[in-house]
């Protein structure tokens, strides 16, 4: 299995993510860490502590990071997410605290711990990660790859043109695009599109096994178009959000990316915080500007194979259920 890090802001759609990544066999959970974005940092980690719980995995160590962004003022996406962070799902509190570790030594320690190279999938702001590059370059010679879901190459939801995750710390985004390790892109524009249709959603919902049946409620808590609509009680699909950056690890093939220079927004007014795709031919007049700052090549994540990553979803997420 791939041995996987998740740093999340748990969240509906990070809930989601945990489940099918403790639940995926060609995927070696060894840590999560937690920081501020859709809710405060010790709801984050209360949030994962009950999920992993919920998803019969309460040995993977957890740990708390940053409370707010390197920059920005802390701030509170509750109105998303439910007065939890969590839809307001009224799960049990967890039995277990976090580690000692602060999330930077946590990450520091199994990455450099880990005897193949680590998978980091970042789906939340990425301050933990910008200050773990910054304290700890080193790591980067046991990182296969960043898989992180945020930014757009489109439309934004944070903001006309900014992706929340990116928004919310957008200097940490930067520093994560300049780490020189491989990094994909899971942004909005494949994010919105991997949607559960109902009748599948149903289907867990009704399921005896606990962690099948949060998937089911948490994806009947999540708008079917992520950001844009309000729960609807007749509507019950709903899209995989963060998850899908996990399909994009175990499934790579599921995605197609292309190699792009990206740049993220920095300055103050409308665009901080939007991740610049550069899209032209890569002729021309393009490599004349080239050259004046750092190119950060990413692959991003320009189309997705719906039915194969919420097939893949169901299937690994309902294991447990029929088996
Ligand atoms: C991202 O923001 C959060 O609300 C979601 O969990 C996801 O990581 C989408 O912009
Ligand atoms: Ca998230």
């Amino acid at each position: 299995p791939i041995p996987v890090i998740i740093d999340c802001d748990t969240g509906v759609d990070d809930a989601l993510a945990l489940l099918f990544a403790v639940r995926h066999p060609g995927i070696d959970l060894r840590a999560v860490t937690c920081v501020a974005g859709n809710t405060d940092v010790d709801g984050v980690v209360h949030n994962t502590l009950t999920v992993l719980e919920q998803a019969g995995a309460p040995g993977i160590p957890v740990a708390r990071g940053a409370e707010r962004p390197l920059i920005e003022a802390p701030r509170s996406a509750r109105h998303v997410h439910g007065h939890d962070g969590m839809g307001d799902l009224g799960l049990p509190a967890p039995r277990r605290l976090p580690a000692d570790l602060d999330a930077v030594a946590l990450l520091r320690r199994e990455i450099l711990a880990s005897p193949r190279p680590v998978t980091l999938v970042p789906t939340a702001p990425l301050t933990n990660i910008a200050l773990l590059l910054r304290t700890h370059p080193e790591v980067t010679r046991n990182i296969e790859r960043i898989v992180f879901m945020g930014g757009a190459v489109g439309a934004g939801n944070a903001t006309p043109v900014a992706e929340f995750n990116v928004w919310h710390d957008p200097e940490a985004a930067a520093i994560l695009l300049t780490a020189g390790v491989p990094i994909t892109m899971y942004g909005l524009d494949v994010f919105r599109r991997v949607v559960v249709p109902a009748a599948e959603v149903r289907g867990l919902r009704a399921s005896t096994e606990p962690g099948a049946r949060l998937a089911g409620d948490l994806l009947a808590h999540r708008p079917a178009t992520p950001g844009s609509a309000p729960d609807d009680p007749t509507e019950d699909a709903g899209g995989l959000g963060d998850a899908g950056a996990l399909c994009a690890v175990v499934d790579p093939e599921g995605l197609t990316t292309h190699r792009l220079p990206v740049e993220v927004s920095l300055g103050p007014g409308p665009a901080r915080g939007q991740t610049v795709v550069d899209r032209r031919p890569r002729t021309g007049e393009s490599e004349l500007h080239e050259g004046t700052r750092e190119q950060c090549l990413v692959d991003v994540g320009l189309d997705v194979d719906v039915q194969r990553y919420v097939r893949l979803y169901l299937e690994t997420v309902a294991t447990v259920a029929h088996s």
